[in-house]
């Protein structure tokens, strides 16, 4: 049923004629409003992530005011809200303990203003679950607006991309082989415009998920941020969520459990990254769509990768993807793997969206007869190690590890892992799993992107470039090797990745979706018998609300007392 203009939600705060609302409208004649603002018009929230300190979305003050001049064009009302600025490189220990605080800030902002729908800026890796999360709780009609991603780094002629190409650079340099001046070179070079990071990373990776749930306009998370069809694409959001609101397309209508298999299956096929799966599952459970992890390793196996993009793909970066032809053109190619009859944000189904796309370049989005990786890029193991799951991925690693058993090396900390790393003379082989615990969403705290362990030294001056690692955390989505992640539940709390000692020998078998320490179960209850909890992290403050109440990887890492089901839902505030 469209809108009236006495439906409207702001109405609530602006029609009355009473003392409450007379206070309402005096004080937004305060910043200049009058009538003409708020009768009848939907007020838009911009919900705007930018900050100084977040380079990714430095672009997005400028953008909030090409989304004000589409709310304007199409006669609404818009507001810019500032929330919580993520920022993945700069945020310590790590943006994920914030993940959830920018959640909540999102639904409650979306929830005790007169706002009528809202249009979601952000793109940096955890802003984007942030606000989905956030404005789906809250259930008012939105549109996500992605920053889009960086131009591509060059250095000395050499195409560079965020993350990647720091690993690579880093390895070398400590093997010695780049001097301190080409390191800097690399720094200058690898982030020469605002935008995320331009790998197929957690940031784009993300975007691209959003945008196949219908989140977005169509192919909006590929535009790149410094292109001029990223202010155009803005000023489209603008127009399009006023009509949004008279519509009444909320969230719930356009995230369904067909929408959500399409943005698990567009995940797999571009090679996403790690961090997608946490996601993924808190972004359906705010949804109230079930999804588990064996539905994204079912998904995974029957979806190739045809993004050819780093660091799952080989030569290309996401300003390549966007030439090629962008997300569409890549949904095109998936064909009949996606439900296409699913709805979104512009009111039209993914199908009729895609209907014209055209792939201009068929290296950079493979058809499904040449793909770069013949399964999905993730892939989910259990056993003994992770009972609750743990997850890698085949695209990105050395195939000889798929199916392998060595030895283990465990540090109990990252800084026991830096003595391990950095010692030159230390006894591992090729053979050996380097082991990092008590680094989960409890341990790290926060779950931090340690997961993709630094080559060891040792092994470096060998000529080794990969080895198994195995650990309770994250690893950034432009990281690659064979590295086990997520293991749950987690050590901090008893998981049996607590119990395992140097010399155990790990088995892991990807096929077969297997991790395993070879140990008894008597043993193991020997040891689990004996385990000591570590101290608390937190004993005050935000870390110690977010230890009460997050809940293991394999289950989003949301806070237990926000999901949906979790009490009566909460009621629109008292006027
Ligand atoms: Fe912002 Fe990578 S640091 S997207
Ligand atoms: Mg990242």
């Amino acid at each position: 049923m469209p809108k009236k203009p006495e439906d409207l939600r702001s109405a609530r705060w602006f029609a009355p004629d009473d003392l409450r609302s007379m206070g309402h409208r005096s004080r937004v004649m305060q910043i200049g409003m009058d009538g003409q603002d708020w009768t009848g018009k939907p007020v838009i929230a911009i919900i705007n992530t930018w900050s100084d300190l977040s380079p990714c979305h430095h672009h997005l003050r400028d953008r909030a005011e090409f989304v004000k001049k589409g709310v304007w064009q199409a006669g609404g009302t818009p507001v810019e809200m500032p929330v919580h600025s993520f920022a993945e490189q700069l945020l310590k220990p790590t943006s994920m303990l914030y993940r959830n605080m920018g959640a909540i800030e999102v639904e409650e902002t979306l929830r005790s203003f007169p706002v009528d729908g809202a249009v979601l800026m952000g793109g940096c890796d955890k802003s984007t679950p942030a606000l989905v999360m956030g404005a789906v709780s809250m259930g008012l009609p939105f549109i996500f607006l992605p920053a889009g991603a960086m131009l591509r780094g060059n250095y000395a002629g050499e195409k560079l991309g965020s993350g990647t190409d720091v690993w690579k650079y880093w390895d070398e340099r400590r093997a010695g082989n780049i001097t301190k001046d080409q390191w800097e070179g690399v720094q200058g070079g690898i982030a020469r415009s605002y935008g995320t990071c331009m790998t197929m990373g957690t940031a784009s990776t993300m975007m691209s998920i959003v945008d196949a749930w219908g989140l977005t306009l169509p192919g909006a998370s590929t535009i790149p941020a410094p292109d001029s069809a990223h202010k155009r694409m803005s000023t489209a959001c603008g127009r399009r969520i006023v009509d949004m609101v008279w519509e009444d397309l909320t969230p719930d209508r356009i995230m369904t459990p067909a929408s959500t298999r399409n943005a698990v299956t567009v995940a797999m096929a571009t090679g996403c990254s790690t961090n997608a799966i946490i996601h993924l599952i808190a972004m359906a459970r705010r949804a109230d769509v079930p999804l588990t992890l064996d539905d994204l390793d079912a998904i995974g196996r029957t979806t190739p990768v045809i993004a050819n993009i780093r660091p799952s793909g080989k030569d290309y970066l996401m300003e390549d993807f966007f030439y090629a032809g962008g997300l569409n053109a890549l949904m095109k190619e998936l064909g009949d793997k996606l439900d296409l009859s699913a709805m979104t944000v512009n009111g039209r189904t993914l199908g009729e969206n895609i209907a014209d796309a055209v792939n201009y370049n068929d290296d950079v989005i493979r058809p499904l007869s040449n793909p770069v990786y013949h399964e999905g890029s993730l892939a989910v193991l259990r056993g003994n190690l992770a009972p609750d799951g743990a997850v890698m991925k085949p695209a990105a690693m050395d195939p000889k590890f798929q199916v392998h058993s060595g030895p283990a090396i465990v540090a109990d900390s990252y800084a026991q892992l830096k003595e391990i790393i950095n010692d030159e003379d230390h006894p591992m082989t090729p053979d050996s799993v380097l082991v990092l615990r008590n680094a989960g969403p409890q341990g790290g705290p926060g779950m931090p992107e340690w997961g993709m362990i630094p080559m060891p030294k040792a092994l470096l001056k060998k000529g080794h470039r990969d080895m198994v690692r195995l650990s309770d955390a994250r690893m950034s989505g432009t990281s690659y090797g064979a590295c086990v992640l997520h293991v749950a539940p987690e050590a901090f709390i008893g998981g049996p990745l607590a119990l395992i000692r140097t010399g155990d020998v790990i088995e892991i078998d990807v096929p077969n979706r297997r991790l395993s320490v070879r140990l008894t179960e008597a043993e193991l209850e020997t040891r689990r018998a004996a385990w000591v909890p570590p101290p608390p992290r937190y004993e005050r403050g935000w870390g110690w609300m977010f230890s009460r109440h997050i809940e293991q990887a394999d289950k989003g890492c949301d806070f237990d007392f926000l999901r949906t089901e979790f009490g009566a839902p909460v009621p629109e505030p008292e006027i």
